[in-house]
């Protein structure tokens, strides 16, 4: 059967044809940026290069060397959270976060870390007066730029500029947004944003990083051979390198250079503007079906490219088996390794179902699901 791919907020789907050819490429013709001059290491440096100056371009960050890669945006939050906290340090999170950000702080708040969660509205907004007070003496705000699970975009200027009046850093989850959401770090009040290469960069998987700004010094997660500095036994000071031990992943970056090459023409914008259409669409024709329960903001704007819900009288599980067995749709049912965001909108333990657009989603495809809870909503059964 073909297949309506609705899960791009898990990874998109199809990736640009450049992607897979870029990766192969960076297999058969590239050695090991850095740590050679001849032409298979300086090929791969290049590939490196490329994929730092294309995700800073997409992410409006002036000075490319600010981005550092890793294998996603977990091993990125991980970085700024171990790299900036210390025991008795105060940080400060919201109600709607992903496991990526929730495991780690939890870990920290076991070793000596204060915890504090702004409490959110079920659609996921947060409360900025209670933000204001919280952070008071906070290291550091955590929020995520758009739930996983509600689609909230959370408002990262008024947020940064109260974490900047109370002298706290600011650390964005970006999994959700980059690439998909314009963004313009250089001169946005954000210190630290994580982001994955696999989403709507449309990359592949095993590609993501951290934007650090200027002047910001981190902890590095991980020591090791740089190719710089290999007179030392200390890591370097200066950025990337300092955060980037081991040999990176250059086939993944290389085809990452690719996808951000395509999207640099598509535009960021583009594709912000392509979405909300379809969210829009999506939304209106699931007013019209008996018995959706929707999650999250009541209009698209408020929302990056997803969608949560439930059908009455069938359970998540079901209502997502059904769309994939009877029409080949495609959605992530469950808990969605946010289990803070459920709760938040009375979803927890049982979870609801995400269809998630993304730069390949049509208007036919939405039709489509509409359609598919349209015919469930009267056949489907508890
Ligand atoms: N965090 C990804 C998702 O929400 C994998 O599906």
């Amino acid at each position: 059967m073909n297949f309506i791919y609705m899960d791009h907020a898990a990874t998109s789907w199809p990736k640009p044809p450049a992607v897979a050819e870029a990766v192969g490429a960076a297999l058969a013709g590239t050695g090991n940026p850095g740590r050679s001059g001849h032409p298979l290491a300086l090929a791969a440096a290049r590939a490196v290069l490329a994929a730092r100056e294309g995700v800073a371009g997409l992410l409006g960050v002036t000075d490319p060397e600010r981005i550092v890669f890793g294998r996603n945006a977990t091993e990125a939050i991980n970085l700024a959270l171990w790299g900036l906290l210390r025991p008795g340090d105060r940080v400060v999170t919201t109600q709607a976060e992903h496991n990526a950000v929730m495991r780690p702080l939890r870990e920290l708040e076991r070793q000596g870390v204060s915890l504090l969660q702004v409490p959110c509205a079920p659609d996921g907004t947060p409360d900025l007066d209670a933000l204001r007070r919280l952070l008071e003496g906070a290291r550091l705000l955590v929020s995520t730029h758009a739930s996983n699970v509600l689609g909230t975009l959370m408002p990262l200027a008024e947020m940064g500029r109260l974490a900047r009046a109370a002298g706290a850093c600011f650390l964005v989850d970006g999994a959700q947004t980059a690439g998909a959401v314009p963004v313009q770090l250089a001169t946005l009040p954000v210190d630290l944003f994580a982001f994955t290469g696999h989403k709507s960069l449309l990359g592949p998987q095993g590609t993501g990083g951290l934007y650090i700004r200027p002047g910001l010094d981190l902890a590095p997660l991980l020591r090791g051979g740089t190719g710089s500095a290999s007179e030392l036994e200390e890591m370097p000071e200066f950025a990337p390198d300092r955060y980037e031990a081991g040999t990176p992943n250059v086939p993944g970056l290389a085809g990452l250079a690719a996808s951000a090459a395509y999207l640099a023409q598509a535009t960021v914008a583009g594709v912000r503007a392509h979405e909300l259409a379809l969210v829009e669409r999506f939304l209106a024709g699931l007013r019209e079906i008996p018995g959706i329960v929707l999650y999250g903001p009541d209009t698209a704007d408020r929302r990056c490219g997803l969608v949560s819900l439930n059908l009455a009288g069938a359970s998540a599980s079901a209502l997502g088996e059904a769309l994939e067995q009877g029409y080949g749709i495609l959605t992530r049912v469950g808990l969605h390794c946010a289990p803070a965001a459920h709760r938040l909108a009375g979803t927890w333990p049982d979870g609801a179902v995400r269809f998630s657009f993304g730069y390949s989603t049509t208007a036919a495809d939405v039709d489509a699901a509409l359609q598919a809870l349209a015919e469930l909503a009267r056949t489907l059964e508890a």
